[in-house]
């Protein structure tokens, strides 16, 4: 494999490893009983060889109305069959066809009628398992390119003659299977696109499912639509209606207990299981000490007063505090947040009367990630967690009504049930709080501080219309104390840093380059208006090789 071929599947593994932990932390054993899935007549199945676009093929797909699902490569013959999909699409993957160990698909597959498209290391699999031939190219081909067609039939109806696509390869098709034929290239790519039309066989070397390929959604409905013949029937508001009519059947008189964070996720769940089920919903929000300033109000006021939805609200801060007493180590202070929640959650699960079910806003990718045939061995960078282990004898049959969804079609669904803006469009917020936010033992006092330092920054991005723009702002508490000056008095006090970055997902960032009067403004009203605090410094640092969290 060649070394950036290494290192891209390297990063892949490490980023899945990562996002592994990421709210799917196995429940230590409750009775998981998965909702029925919700099941559309045409279904798109994405076979996923490790590109780091696939979920993006899916997404597109969605976006056409027409359901799709990923499956690993892994996958068989009969339960490919078993979802009766009307086409499915090859993703594309970091190896080349002829690496060691490279992925393969079964060759059955290519003979049961159902159409194909392959994408980049999909096209290159359909030449090399269908007779073709596949080798390193001269120049390797990444970024825009310049696409010509050379057929504007079926797959390319309504695409013009002359398109700029986007290119992620290092191997090209050098001789077509038989029965193929060229339907579009560019200078570097001789065969950039090929179609077997009887057999309703297709491949492309480019990505039509990143924006920078013009027409690229175009290119793809051509596909589901053209020549797989789907139909465009999936809609959100179906989802909706059929998820609320699935919940309530199977929920009958019984009771549901959801674990509220406040974040979109679990809120969006909340305003779900509200309307199908009101009152037999019981949502826990844990106060557990370690929430940002009028967090507890701000939720409340929300749900229960705004939606009348059943919150408790569990005044846990005590237990929390007690043991995280002395602890400095990141990972204990996660492991520690994590068992406490699981203590408190079951204490007061247990006595809510007739509650058999346990609701999650569990998405695709955390579904995904944790089936992913990719993993291999490799460090856990962090130990995540949100709902994590809870004990074996909680027996609650498992609610996950976005198991299949993501995360932008989450936020479709909490404005269709009318959740406000500031909930959708929220910052995410760690489960562990801002306990990992502080450098060092997690005291009142160091809370104190941090929080009313975190809220300043927090104004501030909002007066300046950053808050939306950016994906997280927020403040870390130090373990140094510094020298400074007050008044004409000798001070020694904390040091405030402020972390701001934009990111996609979470899995590598970019710190955001704010302005220099609002990085001062930040600066001095913490400096004045935080006891405790006489410095500021900006952390300049992106993801990789730091993370956003400081621990
Ligand atoms: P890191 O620090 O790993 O964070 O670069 C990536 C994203 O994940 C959030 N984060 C968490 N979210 N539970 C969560 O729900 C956690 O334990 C946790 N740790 C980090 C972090 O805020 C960022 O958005």
């Amino acid at each position: 494999m060649s070394k950036r071929k290494q290192t891209a599947a390297k990063s892949k593994t490490r980023q899945s490893q990562a996002h592994k932990g990421f709210k799917h932390q196995p429940a230590r054993s409750l009775t998981f009983v998965k909702i029925q899935k919700v099941r559309s007549k045409d279904i798109i199945l994405v076979v996923d060889f490790g590109s780091q676009y696939t979920q993006l093929i899916a997404r597109r797909i969605r976006e056409s109305k027409v359901f799709s699902e990923i499956v690993p490569h892994t996958i068989s013959v009969a339960e490919i069959e078993e979802f009766k999909p009307k086409g499915i699409i090859l993703s594309g993957g970091p190896l080349s066809v002829y690496d060691h160990g490279a992925p393969m698909l079964k060759k059955e597959l290519y003979n049961l009628g159902i159409p194909i498209l392959g994408v980049c290391y999909g096209m290159q699999l359909i030449a090399a398992q269908m007779g073709g031939k596949v080798q390193a190219s001269k120049e390797r081909e990444f970024g825009r390119a310049e696409l010509f067609l050379d057929s504007n039939k079926d797959f390319f109806v309504n695409i013009p003659a002359n398109i700029t696509c986007w290119m992620s390869h290092s191997d090209q098709i050098s001789k077509l299977p038989s029965g193929f034929v060229r339907i579009a290239h560019t200078l570097n790519s001789p065969i950039a696109a090929f179609a077997n039309r009887g057999r309703k066989i297709y491949g492309v070397q480019f990505h039509p499912e990143v924006v920078h390929t013009q027409r690229g959604s175009q290119i793809l409905s051509n596909f589901i639509f053209q020549i797989c013949g789907c139909l465009p029937r999936w809609t959100m508001d179906k989802f909706i209606d059929s998820t609320i009519k699935q919940i309530k059947e199977r929920v009958k008189g019984k009771r549901v207990i959801l674990g509220l964070s406040g974040g979109v996720d679990s809120s969006v769940v909340a305003m779900l299981l509200h309307k199908a089920i009101g009152h037999r919903l019981h949502c826990l929000f844990v106060d557990n000490g370690l929430l940002r300033k009028n967090e507890v109000t701000s939720v409340s006021k929300t749900f229960k007063g705004h939606f009348n939805i059943n919150l408790h609200v569990v005044s846990a801060e005590n237990n929390f505090l007690n043991r995280l007493k002395g602890v400095v180590d990141p990972e204990q202070k996660r492991k520690i947040i994590g068992d406490e929640f699981a203590n408190v959650f079951v204490e007061k699960s247990k006595k809510i009367k007739d509650a058999a079910f346990l609701a999650q806003g569990t998405l695709y990718p955390d579904v995904i990630e944790s089936q992913s045939p990719k993993g291999g061995p490799s460090d856990v960078i962090k130990t995540h967690h949100n709902v994590g282990g809870l004990p074996k004898d909680l027996k609650l049959e498992l609610i996950e009504p976005f198991r299949e969804l993501f995360k932008d079609e989450v936020r479709t669904i909490g404005k269709y049930l009318g959740l406000p803006e500031t909930m959708l469009k929220r910052q995410p917020f760690p489960g562990p709080g801002l306990a990992i936010r502080i450098m060092g033992e997690v005291t009142k006092e160091a809370l104190e501080i941090l929080r009313e330092a975190d809220e300043r920054v927090l104004e501030e991005i909002k007066k300046a219309g950053l808050y939306y723009d950016v994906w997280q702002s927020f403040a870390v508490l130090l373990p140094v104390k510094t020298v400074g000056v007050m008044g004409d008095q000798r001070t020694y006090e904390n040091v405030i840093a402020i972390r701001c970055v934009n990111s996609l997902d979470g899995m590598t960032a970019d710190w955001v380059k704010l302005p220099y009067e609002l990085l001062g403004q930040i600066a001095s009203r913490i400096i004045n208006e935080v006891k405790g605090v006489n410095r500021v410094v900006y952390d300049i640092s992106s993801k990789p090789p730091s993370t956003i969290e400081w621990e």
